[in-house]
C-alpha cells in the first residue's frame, strides 16, 4: 500500500500548527518516523533470526516478537504519525528495509549466538526510544493524553522481547565476554535473574543498573 504523501510542512494540518512551526520538536518527529521504519526492519531480520534456531520453542519465540513488531509498526502509522502530523519517509522506509533483509541475511552467517545477542542489544534501544517519545509527548498535553501511556506500554513490550533474547543466551558461554565487549546486558532484571538481590559474588554486591561485571556470569554459571 503506498504511504500517504508527506505533507511539505510536516506539523500542518493536524492541529498542532503554529506560526512559528510545530509545537513538538523536529527531532521527535523524526524519531517517531525513524520508529515506524525500524519495525519492520525489525520484524524482516526476525525471519533470517528466526531459521539460526532448530527449536520449535525459540522458533516460536521469535515469530512471536516479530508478529508484535509488525503491530506496532501499523499503530505507528494508523495513530501516532498522522496525529502528529507526518507521514513515512520513503528514503528512510527503503533504509531500514534494506538493512532489515542485510540483518537477516547476516544471522544466517554469525549464527544463533550472535544473533539473538545483537537482537537483544537492539532492543534494549527501542524500549528507550519509545520512553523518549512518550516523555517528548508530556510537553503537549492533547497528545500526552491519547499517546503517553501506548508509548509506555510500547517501551515494556521492547524490554520484553530484550528479556527474552537474554533468555535464550544466559548459559551460553560466549555471553561474559560479549558483555564486556559490546556493553549488553546492563540491566537489573538481568542481575536479578543471575542472583537475588542480596546475594554477593566474589565477596561483593551486584552494583545495582551499572554494568554487569564479566565475572558475575563467570562465577554464577
Ligand atoms: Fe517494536
Ligand atoms: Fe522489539
Amino acid at each position: 500500500m503506498p504511504f500517504p504523501r508527506p505533507a511539505a510542512r510536516p506539523w500542518q494540518g493536524f492541529g498542532l500548527s503554529s506560526a512559528d512551526g510545530p509545537l513538538l520538536p523536529l527531532p521527535l518527529l523524526r524519531l517517531a518516523q525513524q520508529a515506524h521504519a525500524a519495525e519492520r526492519a525489525a520484524a524482516i531480520a526476525y525471519r533470517g533470526h528466526r531459521c539460526c534456531f532448530r527449536g520449535r520453542v525459540q522458533r516460536q519465540q521469535i515469530h512471536h516478537i516479530a508478529l508484535e513488531e509488525w503491530r506496532h509498526r501499523a499503530w505507528l502509522r494508523r495513530r501516532l504519525l498522522p496525529a502528529l502530523g507526518v507521514a513515512p519517509r520513503p528514503l528512510m522506509e527503503a533504509a531500514y528495509l534494506l538493512l532489515g533483509m542485510a540483518i537477516a541475511l547476516t544471522c544466517l552467517l554469525i549464527g544463533p549466538f550472535w544473533a539473538t545477542y545483537f537482537a537483544g542489544r537492539l532492543e534494549h534501544g527501542n524500549g528507550a526510544e519509545y520512553d523518549r517519545l512518550a516523555a517528548g509527548l508530556l510537553a503537549h498535553p492533547q497528545l500526552a493524553r491519547r499517546f503517553h501511556q501506548p508509548l509506555r506500554h510500547m517501551a515494556r513490550v521492547e524490554r520484553r522481547h530484550e528479556r527474552s533474547f537474554f533468555g535464550l543466551l544466559r548459559h551460553h558461554p560466549l555471553l561474559p565476554p560479549a558483555a564486556g565487549l559490546f556493553g549488553w546486558p546492563r540491566r537489573r532484571w538481568a542481575i536479578d535473574t543471575l542472583a537475588p538481590p542480596s546475594a554477593a559474588v566474589g565477596g561483593q554486591a551486584f552494583p545495582q543498573w551499572g554494568l554487569l561485571p564479566v565475572s558475575a556470569y563467570l562465577q554464577r554459571r
